[in-house]
């Protein structure tokens, strides 16, 4: 999409609303109303938006020579400074729900040494996403972890539980009551998952010198980095952290609803439909049993994987692929929401679902394909409380970089303009109607 093409933030976005096209499908008339309560979001996490997030473990990864990233985070989105306008978007989208991470390395740049600024500055956002009439919905972790953390073998040692619940309360206790959704992790299964990509398999043993390299510079002996550690041995830890998390948090905040969020792709046998089975058993019968006493179970979903006898199939020949290099699928949400939902008995919010994608077209496409499958889902009684879209901005995508478009709104990488895409308008008719 052009620039010219895009509605500038400072300008005729209402007059766009108004003109833009009508949602896909059946007239308003005939959709299905939508519980009162119904999350309409759209999400961030920390690292990949608030820019100078220096003391995690990816800007040490990022910053290795040679090194997996296309960039390095830099300055992200800024949205450390600049999120009251990022909520501001929320709001003229007319969503009801902001995702964003709270950063654990800048809250606790050190072993137990709590930045109150940090915690301060956390507590400003969540109010002031409430005061615009807007619910938060916080992610406690998402991926990253202070650097200390991974030198210490994240994830990988049991031991290291105490410094998440410790982080925990803490946040728990700084952030107040202004929220009620929150999120312990975000894609613990992530790891595993990726493990059956041919593609990002090849490259493990890449990402473990990377480990090695990271350690050497922080004058460690280890350095376990999310999600490129020894997914087998990190996820029995990761669930029981996510599990004293809850308790932790819920201590301060028994009325939150707490969960996390999986990665789930709608998972499709290829020829061999033996890899499929296993392939499952792996990646996600040991977290929907994780998830089996939370409050809901977050759903991210981006696409399907055809799963061959020992990995992923590639994508069939002449489909549209997407900036990921995946198929363009949005069929896969409703398949997702239902398979969760069955296997966990729990209530599902979709906390991401998205495309990257340069042609903001395809978005509008993505997002209509994915809600007409998931109004399906809702009309036959899957109990789905929300939905929201990844992502809010233009961001840092991991190893893409900036090269990967997943944003409602477009930021400009030199004056970190924000200038809202038609998506984004689109997607706030869904919500504004609250109806599918
Ligand atoms: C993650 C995001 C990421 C998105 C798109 C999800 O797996 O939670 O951090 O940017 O997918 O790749």
């Amino acid at each position: 999409m052009s620039r010219r093409t895009m509605i500038h933030l400072a300008g005729g976005s209402l007059a766009a609303t108004l003109a833009g096209p009508g949602l896909a499908g059946p007239g308003l008339a005939a959709r299905r109303k939508l519980r009162p309560d119904f999350l309409w979001g759209a999400a961030t996490a920390g690292h990949q938006v608030e820019g100078g997030n220096v003391n995690s473990d990816s800007w040490v990864m990022e910053h290795l020579q040679p090194n997996a990233f296309a960039a390095p985070s830099g300055d992200a989105c800024d949205s450390y400074h600049r999120w009251r306008e990022d909520m501001a978007l929320v709001k003229q989208m007319g969503l009801n729900c902001y995702r964003f991470g709270i950063e654990w390395s800048r809250i606790e740049p050190a072993p137990g040494e709590f930045s109150i600024a940090a915690l301060d500055h956390y507590r400003r956002m969540v109010d002031g996403c409430a005061e615009l009439g807007i619910k938060p919905f916080i992610t406690y972790s998402h991926f990253t972890v202070p650097r200390w953390f991974a030198a210490k073998g994240g994830w990988e040692e049991t031991a290291n539980i105490d410094h998440f619940l410790r982080f925990c309360e803490r946040a728990a206790k700084a952030l107040g009551t202004n929220y009620s959704h929150g999120l312990t992790f975000n894609e613990p299964n992530l790891a595993a998952q990726l493990s059956w990509q041919p593609g990002f398999r090849a490259t493990m043993p890449y990402f473990a010198q990377g480990n090695a390299a990271a350690a050497k510079a922080v004058g460690s002996d280890r350095f376990s980095s999310t999600p490129v550690f020894d997914a087998a041995r990190a996820a029995p830890i990761q669930a029981e952290a996510h599990r004293r998390a809850i308790e932790a948090i819920k201590a301060v905040r028994p009325d939150l609803q707490l969960g996390l969020s999986l990665a789930v792709a709608d998972e499709q046998a290829g020829p061999d439909p033996s890899g499929l089975q296993r392939k499952i058993a792996h990646v996600y019968t040991p977290w929907f049993e994780a998830v089996a006493k939370d409050d809901f179970v977050g759903v991210q979903t981006y696409g399907r994987a055809v799963v061959g006898k020992e990995m992923d199939l590639p994508p069939p020949q002449g489909v549209e692929l997407t900036q990921a290099d995946t198929e363009f699928y949005p069929q896969a949400l409703e398949a997702t929401v239902r398979w969760v939902a069955k296997a966990t008995g729990r209530p599902v919010i979709v906390s991401e679902n998205g495309v990257a994608t340069t042609d903001d077209s395809r978005r509008v496409a993505f997002i209509d394909g994915s809600l007409a499958g998931l109004g399906r889902a809702i009309k036959d009684g899957v109990d789905v409380r929300g939905y929201i879209h990844w992502s809010l901005l233009d961001n840092f995508e991991w190893n893409r970089a900036y090269t990967a478009q997943f944003g409602l709104v477009a930021v400009d990488r030199t004056t970190f303009r924000r200038t809202m895409k038609p998506s984004g308008l689109h997607l706030g008719r869904y919500a504004r109607a609250n109806s599918l």
